[in-house]
C-alpha cells in the first residue's frame, strides 16, 4: 500500500469510526481545526492519562499545574514570542493567499517581477518576505484597543515559569524538581496540514525541570532517554522512532541544545516531541521584565541561583496521530481484507465488546449483564446488531483488544469466548473470572 493511500485510509477510518471530525464540517470546515469524536476523545484522554501518570503521579519530584490560556501580555514580550515567534511570509497581491517564503512551489524570488505565485500562477504579484507573528490575538474586556490586547498562548511552558516560585513554596520541593502541565496552545500556522499533525489549536503535554546550572546537561540526557522509553511503552514500533539533534541553525530562540523525537509518519520523518535545554533564558527574562527576583536559595549549598530548565514538550494530538498511524494495519483473513487498529490496550478507547452470538434464546440478557458488570471498571461496548463477523470487524477498526461472545455453551457452563484482536486466538473464560482476566490483560 502506498504511504499516501495509507494516510487517506487512516483519515477516512477516523471519520467513519468517530475518532476525528473536521471542525464545523456543516459549514464547509474550519482550516486546520479538528474535533475528537467518541472514540477519539477516549484515545486522547488515555494518552494524556498515561503521560500524567508517568510524569506526575509516579514521580516524587514533579508537581502538576493547570495555568490559564490567557496571560498578561508582558509574559510574551519577556518570553521573546512577540519579537521572535515569527515566520517569513510572502503575500500574493492578486489572489490574496499567503505563503511561507521557503515554500518549494514558489518559482523565482518573491518581490521581483518574475516570481510566480503557487496559488494563482500570476507573475510579479508576490511581495518581498515579511515577518508574520504566529500568535493569535484577542481583546480582553469590553474595549477593542491595543491596551486590552492579549494572546492565546502558543505554548503552555510560560504558565509554568511564571508560577515556579508559587509551586516551589506550596509543595516543599527542592531543586531539582519539575512542573508538568497539559493544555491547549494556539498557533496561526501558515502551512498547517497532514490531518491532526499541524493544526492551529492543539494540546501540549509539557514538563519543565528546574536544575542547578552545571547539572543541566546531565538532566538533559536523562530526560531525552526517559521520554523515548515512554513512547516505546505506548507500543510504538522502535524502528519508527528516532532522535534528531538540532544543529545551531535549527535551535529555537530559547534553547542551548535540543533533541526532537521523530516518528516516521506516512508523509515522512517528523518531530512530535522536543527536549530542550532552555538554560535560565526564560526565568532571567521574566525576572528582568517583572522586576521580581526569581532566584532559588539552595540551602544545602548555601547559594542563590536562577535554575536552568530542561523541557520536555510533546503534542497530545501529534501523539494520537503517531499511535493511530502505527496501529493501522490491513491484512488478509479468510480471503477478505481485515482493517485493524493494533492500539496498545491501555490506549484503546474501548477495552472489550460484549456480543451475544444471536439475538434470542436469552443470550442478549446474559450479555447485557456481563456488559453492565464490566463497564464499571473498563470502557466496554455492547453490540447485538448484524452478523458476528461484521461486529468483530467494527471492533477491529475501533482498536478494541478483546471481544466477548456469549453463545449457546454459555448457558450450559457459564463460560464465554474471548477473542484477541491481534492474534485472532479465542479462548473460553468463566464469566465470573472476566473482571480479573481483563485486570491482568489490561494492566488495570
Ligand atoms: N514549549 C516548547 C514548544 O512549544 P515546540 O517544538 O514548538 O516546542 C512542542 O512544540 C510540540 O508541540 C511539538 O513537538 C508538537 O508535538 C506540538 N506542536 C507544536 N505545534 C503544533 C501544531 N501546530 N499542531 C499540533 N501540534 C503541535
Amino acid at each position: 500500500m502506498a504511504e499516501s493511500d495509507r494516510m487517506d485510509k487512516l483519515v477516512s477510518l477516523c471519520k467513519r469510526r468517530g475518532f476525528v471530525f473536521q471542525s464545523s464540517e456543516l459549514y464547509g470546515g474550519l482550516g486546520s481545526v479538528w474535533d475528537y469524536g467518541p472514540l477519539g476523545v477516549e484515545l486522547k484522554r488515555n494518552i494524556k492519562d498515561r503521560w500524567w501518570h508517568a510524569m506526575v503521579r509516579a514521580r516524587d519530584d514533579i508537581e502538576g499545574l493547570d495555568a490559564g490560556i490567557l496571560m498578561h501580555p508582558k509574559v510574551w514580550e519577556a518570553s521573546g514570542h512577540v519579537a521572535g515567534f515569527t515566520d517569513p511570509l510572502v503575500d500574493c497581491k492578486h489572489c490574496k493567499n499567503r505563503f511561507r517564503v521557503d515554500d518549494p512551489r514558489i518559482k523565482g524570488k518573491p518581490g521581483e517581477p518574475d516570481a510566480q505565485c503557487p496559488g494563482c500562477g500570476t507573475k510579479g504579484n508576490l511581495t518581498a518576505p515579511r515577518l508574520f507573528n504566529l500568535m493569535f490575538k484577542t481583546f480582553m474586556g469590553p474595549v477593542e484597543e491595543s491596551a486590552a490586547l492579549v494572546y492565546l498562548r502558543p505554548e503552555t511552558a510560560q504558565g509554568i515559569y511564571v508560577n515556579y516560585l508559587n509551586v516551589l513554596q506550596g509543595s516543599r520541593q527542592k531543586v531539582p524538581f519539575g512542573i508538568a502541565q497539559i493544555g491547549k496552545a494556539f498557533r496561526n500556522e501558515i502551512t498547517p496540514g497532514n490531518f491532526i499533525f499541524r493544526t492551529r489549536e492543539f494540546e501540549q503535554m509539557e514538563m519543565q525541570f528546574f536544575v542547578r546550572p552545571g547539572t543541566d546537561e546531565e538532566w538533559f540526557e536523562f530526560w531525552r532517554h526517559e521520554r523515548m522509553t515512554w513512547h516505546a511503552s505506548l507500543g510504538v514500533r522502535a524502528e519508527k522512532l528516532r532522535f534528531h539533534p538540532h544543529g545551531a541553525d535549527e535551535l529555537a530562540h530559547y534553547a542551548k541544545a535540543a533533541y526532537d523525537i521523530e516518528y516516521e509518519f506516512p508523509f515522512g520523518w517528523h518531530e512530535f516531541e522536543g527536549i530542550h535545554n532552555r538554560t535560565d533564558f526564560d526565568l532571567s527574562r521574566h525576572q528582568a521584565h517583572s522586576g521580581k527576583k526569581l532566584e532559588y536559595f539552595d540551602q544545602e549549598r548555601n547559594e542563590r541561583y536562577l535554575p536552568y530548565v530542561v523541557e520536555t514538550s510533546v503534542g497530545a494530538d501529534r501523539t494520537a496521530l503517531v499511535v493511530l498511524a502505527d496501529a493501522y494495519h490491513e491484512e488478509a483473513v479468510e480471503g477478505e481484507t481485515r482493517v485493524v487498529l493494533r492500539l496498545h490496550p491501555s490506549l484503546a478507547p474501548i477495552k472489550a465488546s460484549v456480543l451475544p452470538l444471536v439475538k434470542k434464546d436469552g443470550l442478549p440478557e446474559i450479555a447485557l449483564r456481563i456488559y453492565h458488570d464490566l463497564k464499571l471498571r473498563f470502557n466496554t461496548f455492547y453490540d447485538d446488531g448484524g452478523s458476528i463477523g461484521r461486529r468483530y470487524r467494527r471492533q477491529d477498526e475501533a482498536g478494541t483488544p478483546f471481544a466477548i461472545t456469549v453463545d449457546g455453551q454459555t448457558k450450559d457452563d457459564a463460560t464465554v469466548t474471548v477473542r484477541h484482536r491481534d492474534t485472532l486466538a479465542q479462548e473460553r473464560v468463566a464469566m465470573d473470572r472476566l473482571a480479573a482476566y481483563f485486570g491482568e490483560h489490561l494492566g488495570a
